[in-house]
């Protein structure tokens, strides 16, 4: 039993140390491009700030690793998150969509924030610069409503 206990410690310790090998690809480029929402949609230098510090590191092209980001499997994870994020929605990539694609998003971005379901309560866990006041609600919601108006009756 207890040679069985200790051989299986070891196989766990040997498959922790291999995963080290396999790192995910990083997302390390330019946040706010010449494709960024920035670049093509009015965005007040407030609302920016909190998209930057609350939801640039899922939903852009520049992800702030953390150290433990470089210890696998907890890295793997990490990227889960940022591939899924981006996938859904980059703000560095917002240039790129067309009208009614963005209206979506910008409505999808007044919801999830309202309802307190972005940022991910896993990830305000470890980065309390992140949390949100009512203020900062109102604020990027009041924005992404606003331009998706804008946008519609264009
Ligand atoms: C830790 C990573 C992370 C952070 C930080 C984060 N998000 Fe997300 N977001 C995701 C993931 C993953 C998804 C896709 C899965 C889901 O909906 O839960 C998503 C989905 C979304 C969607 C849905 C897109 C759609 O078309 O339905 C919106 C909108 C959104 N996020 C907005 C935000 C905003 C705004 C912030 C900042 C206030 C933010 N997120 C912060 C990871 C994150």
């Amino acid at each position: 039993m207890m040679k069985i206990t200790r051989l299986a410690l070891v196989g766990l310790l040997v498959a922790f140390v291999a995963a080290q090998f396999f790192r995910s690809p990083r997302n390390a480029g330019t946040a706010e491009g010449p494709s960024s929402v920035g670049a093509v949609h009015p965005v007040p230098a407030g609302v920016r700030q909190i998209l930057a510090r609350a939801c640039y590191d899922c939903h852009s092209n520049a992800t702030r690793y953390p150290w433990y980001a470089a210890v696998q499997p907890v890295g793997w994870g990490l990227n889960h998150h940022v591939t899924e994020g981006r996938r859904e929605l980059n703000f560095s990539e917002f240039a790129a969509y067309d009208a009614r694609r963005a209206v979506r998003k910008l409505r999808h971005v007044a919801d999830e924030v309202s309802e307190r379901k972005m940022p991910l309560k896993s990830y305000l866990l470890l980065h309390r610069e992140a949390r949100l006041t009512a203020a900062d609600i109102a604020l990027v919601s009041r924005w992404a409503e606003e331009l998706a108006d804008r946008l519609e009756s264009r």
